[in-house]
């Protein structure tokens, strides 16, 4: 029986990189520190993952507000949000760092505001439900999201 191994490096392409840059850090190390490039070369790893637009110039205080009046935390664990411990959906923790949202959605402010408005546009059978959120009122909470 075989089973399809997925490569590591097809995500964010970080870890098959970092092999050949630690080598040429060995190598060069001596030339490298003298110069600063290993800083260069250690960042990079950085810039390889899918580029992100800036945060969501919602306002985070009002987001954490929003979240805790529209009961995410009744599904979700989020950091910073007294009583959101759940596991009936992912923990939100981190979100920034994620590649995908919900599974299905590039992670950008523009896919997280809209999943956050209506998630079964991006996933019709997700069980996250329609909460009725205004474009502001995601945009907030995106906010939040994304510094947590
Ligand atoms: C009834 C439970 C429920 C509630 C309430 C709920 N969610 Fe979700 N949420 C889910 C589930 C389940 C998923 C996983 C969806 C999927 O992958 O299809 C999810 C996914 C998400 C994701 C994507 C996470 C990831 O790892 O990709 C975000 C962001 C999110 N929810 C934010 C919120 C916010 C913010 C609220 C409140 C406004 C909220 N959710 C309310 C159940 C819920």
């Amino acid at each position: 029986m075989t089973i399809r191994r997925f490569p590591l490096a097809r995500i964010g392409g970080c870890a098959s990189g970092l092999a050949a840059r630690r080598a040429t850090v060995a190598k060069a190390a001596l030339a490298y520190a003298m110069t600063g490039l290993a800083v260069l070369t250690l960042s990079a790893c950085g810039q390889q993952t899918p580029q992100r637009e800036p945060l969501t110039g919602g306002d985070p205080a009002r987001g954490q507000a929003l979240i805790v009046h529209a009961g995410c935390g009744s599904c979700h664990t989020i950091e910073g949000v007294e009583g959101a411990n759940s596991l009936v959906g992912p923990p939100l923790t981190g979100l920034r760092q994620r590649t995908y949202i919900g599974g299905v959605a590039a992670n950008s402010a523009t896919n997280l505001e809209r999943w956050l408005m209506h998630p079964q546009a991006f996933s019709p059978r997700t069980a996250m439900p329609d909460l009725g959120l205004t474009e502001d009122q995601a945009r907030d909470i995106a906010a939040y999201l994304y510094l947590h």
